[in-house]
């Protein structure tokens, strides 16, 4: 989603807000745009399409000066176009605005703006937020600080601004409610931006802004106030614990396929200094002091989006085989708005790569405000989510810059399968068992590397499936949520039309699509399931679908009823959806590749929702 990009510094500006605007470009956008100031000049350029294009219509001479604003813009009001673009200046060309989040109130405030005579160029409710700062500045004779403030009061919505004025050229003033900013401190330079990621190769040293902060920058430093009482506050300048290679694509085409690649080793970061093979048990510091209050609860939620919630599925069966609490799992953007049963008995565990994500943010406000503890599994450090929750669990999977999640889900169902076995062994899961478990965990990292040398397999799958218009992928148990997860990235990234399903449902409807042309894709380990997915299996090669079969033991019914099988190595049936789900993102990958898609930055989506 929108990515916003702020610099104010001793150096040329523009190299550095481009270099931004394309470290955030997997967040997913429609159009960017760079306003620069040069003394007492403004200069502007916003361009439709990728920051490429921007970027080489940039005319150096021109556009250059040590303080400026960039944005790459995802659509919400008015269609991606120049001039819908950040960043939005005023009447008088004098303060611009890059906004991300939505101005709810745009409706009203543009009508009454409109009556002061102010014409707008634009469709964006950002433009009317831009209006109204002119508005207040020019008529109430405040400071460039003090109308933005002013204006921020009469907005409804959510926002991360970073505003800019012409008249008091050393300053940048930023806000946060609702959208994430993070401040970057350098020597004699500093950074805003939507997340690290552009930061990190000029400094670590990193201030996440708070919901309703406003940052005010000047060469002279920075002063962070509340938006709503203009109290000042201090906030601790966190270190960021990664690296500027770990966001860069190095000899990998696409950033999915190094993710991909990359969980070999960070589903053991995941586990670090968490598992305990001999104890059968599993050790997570950032839990352990709430456990008590965990172990006894009435029941669980689990509130996430789109991936994130796929994970979550996992986590219900294993969290209610090991520990035994009913365990309910929940789309944060209908949790949120649904009177569900919660109170101080009540764990609400919300579970997001990026920590940011709207709907599961609200979802957590929501439990705490009716007295539910709350538990957070993100991915991204320091992210809201993260600091919102009560207590949590950091994925460790590392930056993950492709839109479609790959490492950050096997990391989540590492995590739910360490916290399910934490809370089994306190709520009567035995040693034995528990080792088993951890064992299997312990031994991932080698069956993963064994699946990702065996890549031909899945090639040859997509070679041959390329043409498929649709996809159905069936698995039960816990195998549901892989079904799920594989039909997920086949579309976002390959555009091809799939659904997952229980296995056992495709009788009830989907059996209905089964044609010659229909590849079927049968997550088939030789669990308790097995011999029921067999006669699924059958049931679509008797109506002679194109059966895709992962399987972990080459079986002769299975090697009769496969076009295609993809081995996968054999683990304890709890953790074989960890191994299943990598070759389906393989297999995603591969038909992206093929047909010529735009894999890390798929068509439409953002790699953080941060809008509802
Ligand atoms: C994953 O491939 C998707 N792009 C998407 O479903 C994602 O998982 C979802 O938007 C949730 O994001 P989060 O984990 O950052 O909260």
């Amino acid at each position: 989603m929108c990515g916003i990009v702020g610099y104010l510094g001793k150096q040329d500006s523009v190299p550095i807000l481009i270099k931004g605007l394309k470290r955030l470009e997997y967040r997913g956008y429609d159009s960017a745009g760079i306003a620069v100031m040069n003394g007492n000049n403004m200069h502007l350029l916003k361009k439709a399409g990728k920051v490429r294009e921007l970027e080489s219509a940039i005319d150096d001479s021109v556009l250059t000066g040590s303080v400026g604003i960039a944005h790459t813009r995802w659509a919400t009001h008015g269609e991606p176009n120049d001039i819908n673009a950040h960043p939005h200046q005023d009447h008088t060309n004098s303060i611009a605005l890059i906004h991300n989040g939505i101005i709810e109130n745009h409706g009203v405030l543009k009508q009454v703006l409109e009556q002061q005579g102010i014409e707008f160029k634009s469709n964006t409710d950002t433009e009317v937020l831009a209006q109204l700062i002119s508005s207040i500045y020019y008529s109430d004779g405040l400071t460039f600080e003090q109308a933005v403030r002013a204006a921020l009061q009469k907005v409804v919505g959510a926002y991360g601004i970073v505003a800019i004025n012409k008249r008091e050229p050393d300053k940048l003033v930023a806000a946060r409610f609702g959208s994430p900013l993070v401040l970057g401190v350098g020597d004699g330079e500093y950074f805003l931006a939507s997340d690290a990621s552009p930061i990190v190769e000029y400094t670590r040293n990193v201030v996440y802004l708070d919901e309703g902060d406003m940052a005010i920058i000047t060469s002279e430093g920075y002063t962070i106030k509340k938006i709503f009482d203009n109290q000042i506050v201090s906030r601790e300048v966190a270190t960021l614990n990664w690296s500027y290679e770990q966001i860069e694509k190095g000899n990998y085409p696409h950033y999915m396929l190094k993710e991909i690649h990359e969980q070999e080793q960070t589903i053991i970061d995941t586990m670090r200094g968490r598992i305990q093979v001999e104890k059968g048990n599993a050790h997570l510091g950032g839990v352990h002091d709430w456990l008590p209050r965990i172990e006894t609860a009435r029941r669980l939620y689990i509130t996430a989006c789109g991936t994130s919630w796929h994970a979550g599925l996992i986590g219900k069966y294993l969290l209610e085989e090991y520990a035994g609490i009913p365990v309910h799992v929940e789309y944060a953007s209908e949790f949120r708005y649904r009177e569900a049963i919660i109170d101080s008995e009540t764990v609400v565990i919300a579970i997001s790569q990026s920590g940011e994500t709207a709907d599961t943010l609200a979802a957590i406000r929501k439990a705490k405000g009716k007295g539910a503890l709350t538990l957070g599994i993100c991915n991204v450090v320091g992210s809201t989510i993260s600091r919102e929750t009560d207590c949590g669990v950091y994925t460790h999977a590392g930056p993950e810059i492709g839109v479609a999640s790959t490492k950050a889900f096997t990391a989540q169902v590492t995590v739910l399968s360490l916290l399910a076995l934490n809370l089994g062994r306190r709520r009567g899961l035995s040693r034995s068992q528990g080792q088993k478990i951890a064992r299997a965990l312990a031994s991932l990292g080698n069956k993963v590397h064994r699946i990702l040398k065996n890549a031909t397999q899945v090639e040859k799958v997509a070679w041959e499936t390329q043409y498929a218009d649709n996809f159905l992928y069936l698995g039960r148990g816990l195998n549901f949520p892989v079904a799920l997860e594989g039909a997920l990235k086949l579309k976002e990234i390959s555009y091809i039309h799939a659904e997952g399903y229980p296995a056992a449902e495709m009788k009830h409807g989907p059996i209905a699509l089964i044609d010659e042309r229909m590849p079927v894709v049968f997550i088939a380990p030789h669990d308790h399931t097995y011999e029921k997915v067999l006669s699924n299996i059958q049931e679509v090669k008797s109506r002679r679908g194109k059966t895709i079969i992962l399987t972990d033991k080459k079986t002769r019914d299975i090697v009769e009823l496969a076009d295609y099988m993809i081995e996968i190595p054999t683990t304890h049936q709890h953790i074989f959806p960890i191994l299943a789900s990598i070759p389906l993102q393989l297999l995603a990958y591969q038909l992206a590749v093929l047909r010529g898609c735009d894999v890390d930055q798929p068509r439409n989506l953002a790699k953080s929702v941060t809008v509802e």
